[in-house]
């Protein structure tokens, strides 16, 4: 491979925006300052300003052993972070406490999962990848940036950058999905949205990569479980994303609390600097997930707390959230030579250069105070939370046109989710008040008028309600058209939710029973933070419609999908598997020996299942719209091209229905023969296109020496010369292709 091409790629894959880093004038002073106030500090200071502590009243042992509060820690200087801390009078309290009466009052940097929104709500990540909308995904960060700076906080958990192909880990719903190149595009937005290009600016906060690395692949699907997996495919399928949002200048990343080769991440000084530092550029400072340094004993690779803070200092690791064997065993450690002087200065300089970046010093009050009560629920943000939720439904089926809705209907509004602000919102809702949500109820009674739309609970998710079905049957036997509300409330969303079924659950496939025999129309509205086996719905059900948890602007986003006023345009993000014996399904699964190559093949030693086909429910990419596209003359423009060229593709796409919809237009890439295995094919390009009813569009893509580039035979990411398939379409199902070729 000639040098300067690779020269090229490393070169786009390092370069962070420098946002951060100690080459500007700017950074050379906070530097300055820095070091300036480490020259005053103690060495237990120094660590304390490397210790993360919940706002929760817990009671934590301190280091003499004594039972201490936040509050008795920062007083000691013993708390450089908190985190969980809910309210604008909570953050101002502890900030005083540091600025007043700690040593050398060293202001706390707040933090928060703010995943999906702050007070404003939008759907959760999931859904909001299926809108495979970028700007708008940028400006929902960049909201919920603002409103948790107007709360007090400085600092997000947020993007979760975990790749996941399991639909049992419940954590997939705050991710956005199982591919590498659509993940990396929404991580470096979402880091763009949060911090902005300036962290001094009071609406910006930090973003936080996590979990670092692979944590949505554990083992069967169980959270927290071993992962195992090669480098390879680690650097191909699961590095882009985290790599993305590091490049694009995420100021902090979190361990994950999985193992990678067998050792702790927390603890794993090849992931946290030989990877993440050395390689990656990564300047910005890390935190451990929640406790995740002292759980390395559970891990059985450090026989006691002090043993497991020395892995972690060793890994540089900056931060320890909530377990205190930083503050515990730090200075002990460094007494006996065990961590270096060094190490601590260096930990605990990027964390206060972060807090003079974000000017905390020189106006410790300037997140928080009483900017929420200007700065959350802005009619505007509100409005753009209604636009991402409605982007973000994805339509799965649609028999006679059931939807859109004439408008004249009678609607029954069926189902645990049909009335129930709560259950708009998903996981990690920590700042959301729930009666700012809309309902589904509400928003059709707006939409369609008070007196169309009833509304019947039928049951509750998991058990029946006495009556309720047939209270269900009387309000479908009265109305025109049945929308029904199914799936899985928001305590199957997120952290330690993992399943062994993702079917709907038993008293609401009843209900559904019932309501089939009336005759009625039947639309499924599912609610969701994972992807499900529908098969059972899909079996009864006239339509389908993916809505997710939508969040604060739930209702009106739905009023908007189902009357037609906004045609729905969600693509999946991830497969939906025909049932869980396929898990883990996904489009970019690598090739086999023995492929079966097609529906007909029924050949015993191919790869296969007996009695089940291959292939998912519906693809990656999938999603229906009101209208219809068609693709055709796909040109490859540049057949052949040498080594660190782009390759051009175009191909016409037309709205041949009847109204006005936007497609998402997918390309999709196969190195056909390559020095590794390689995956059947890959996303690397895609654009949302507008089309009128009946236009006809060209659109063209440029497939860059990056985008053909992979972890190769000699352990560098490169392209190699040979022959590549390219298709393009409507979802990974593809067929509209063409080749060409990469000459030496
Ligand atoms: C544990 C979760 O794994 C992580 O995502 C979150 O940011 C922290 N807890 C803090 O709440």
């Amino acid at each position: 491979m000639r040098l300067i091409t690779k020269l090229l790629i490393v070169a786009a894959l390092c370069s962070t925006l420098t946002v951060f880093g100690s080459t500007s004038d700017a950074d050379k002073a906070i530097y300055k300052r820095v070091d300036a106030l480490m020259k005053k500090m103690t060495l237990q200071e120094k660590i304390g300003q490397l210790q993360q502590l919940t706002g929760r009243k817990s009671e934590i042992t301190g280091p003499a052993g004594e039972k201490m509060n936040t509050a008795e820690f920062i007083r000691r200087g013993l708390c450089g972070s908190m985190l969980g801390v809910k309210t604008a009078k909570d953050v101002a309290y502890y900030q005083n406490i540091a600025l007043n009466e700690s040593r050398l009052g060293i202001p706390i940097l707040f933090g928060y999962d703010i995943i999906h929104g702050c007070r404003i709500i939008f759907p959760e990540n999931l859904g909001i990848s299926s809108s495979w909308d970028i700007a708008a995904i940028e400006k929902s960060a960049q909201i919920a940036a603002r409103e948790a700076a107007s709360m007090g906080i400085a600092w997000t958990f947020s993007p979760m950058c975990d790749i996941s192909t399991e639909p049992r880990w419940g954590r997939v719903s705050e991710g956005s999905g199982e591919d590498p190149y659509l993940g990396a595009k929404i991580a470096e937005a979402m880091v763009r949205g949060y911090q902005g290009d300036d962290l001094s600016d009071p609406n910006t906060i930090l973003a936080c990569v996590k979990h670092f690395a692979a944590y949505g692949a554990p083992q069967a699907g169980r959270d927290y479980h071993t992962v195992d997996m090669s480098r390879r495919m680690f650097r191909d399928r699961y590095l882009p994303p985290y790599r993305a949002a590091i490049k694009a200048g995420a100021a902090t990343i979190m361990t994950s609390f999985n193992d990678f080769e067998g050792v702790p991440a927390t603890g794993n000084k090849w992931l946290m600097r030989d990877l993440l530092r050395d390689e990656l550029g990564f300047t910005g400072f890390i935190v451990t997930d929640w406790g995740a340094t002292d759980e390395m004993r559970n891990h059985g690779v450090a026989a006691n707390g002090k043993e497991a803070a020395k892995l972690a200092f060793d890994a540089h690791v900056n931060m320890n959230m909530v377990d205190a064997d930083y503050i515990k065993y730090g200075e002990e450690l460094v007494k006996e030579k065990q961590v270096s002087v060094k190490t601590i200065d260096l930990l605990c300089r990027e964390v206060l250069a972060m807090k003079f970046r974000l000017g905390l010093f020189d106006e410790p009050h300037r997140y928080g105070g009483d900017r929420y009560k200007s700065e959350t629920y802005l009619p505007e943000n509100l409005e753009v939370a209604r636009d991402v939720a409605r982007k973000s439904m994805v339509l799965l089926e649609n028999h006679n046109a059931t939807l859109p809705l004439k408008g004249s209907e009678r609607i029954a509004l069926i189902g645990p989710f049909a009335n129930n602000r709560k259950e708009m919102s998903g996981a990690w809702i920590g700042f959301c008040e729930h009666n700012r949500s809309t309902t589904y109820l509400e928003g059709l009674q707006a939409r369609f008028g008070k007196d169309n739309v009833v509304c019947v609970e039928g049951c509750k998710p998991f058990s029946a309600i006495e009556g309720g079905i047939a209270e269900a049957v009387a309000a479908a036997q009265n109305a025109d058209v049945v929308l029904l509300t199914m799936g899985l409330p928001n305590s199957c969303s997120g952290e330690a939710t993992s399943l062994t079924s993702i079917e709907v659950p038993q008293a609401q496939r009843d209900l559904l029973d019932a309501l089939d025999n009336t005759g009625k129309p039947i639309v499924v509205l599912l609610v969701t933070g994972r992807p499900m086996d529908v098969g059972y719905e899909v079996e009864r059900a006239d339509a389908l419609l993916v809505t997710w948890h939508a969040g604060t602007m739930a209702g009106p986003a739905l009023a908007d999908v189902v009357s037609g006023d906004f045609n729905p345009a969600g693509r999946l993000t991830m497969t939906f598997p025909l049932n869980i014996g396929q898990v883990p399904i996904h489009y970019n699964m690598k090739r086999t020996g023995r492929p079966r190559r097609s529906l007909e093949h029924t050949q015993k030693y191919t790869s296969r299942y007996m009695f089940t086909p291959n292939e998912p429910r519906y693809a990656f990419g999938y999603g229906l719209s009101y209208t219809t596209f068609d693709y055709s003359d796909l040109r490859v423009l540049t057949p052949e091209v040498a080594m660190g060229e782009s390759v051009r593709v175009s191909v016409k796409v037309r709205n041949s229905g009847k109204c006005d919809g936007t497609e998402v237009v997918q390309l999709y890439l196969r190195d056909d023969v390559a020095s590794t295995t390689r995956p059947m094919r890959e996303l690397k390009g895609f654009e949302r296109v507008e089309l009128r009813a009946g236009e006809e569009r060209r659109i063209e893509f440029e497939i860059t020496p990056e985008d053909m580039s992979f972890w190769t035979i000699n352990e560098e990411f490169a392209q190699e010369p040979g022959s590549f398939h390219v298709w393009v379409g409507h979802d990974s199902n593809a067929t509209l292709g063409g080749e060409f070729a990469v000459r030496k």
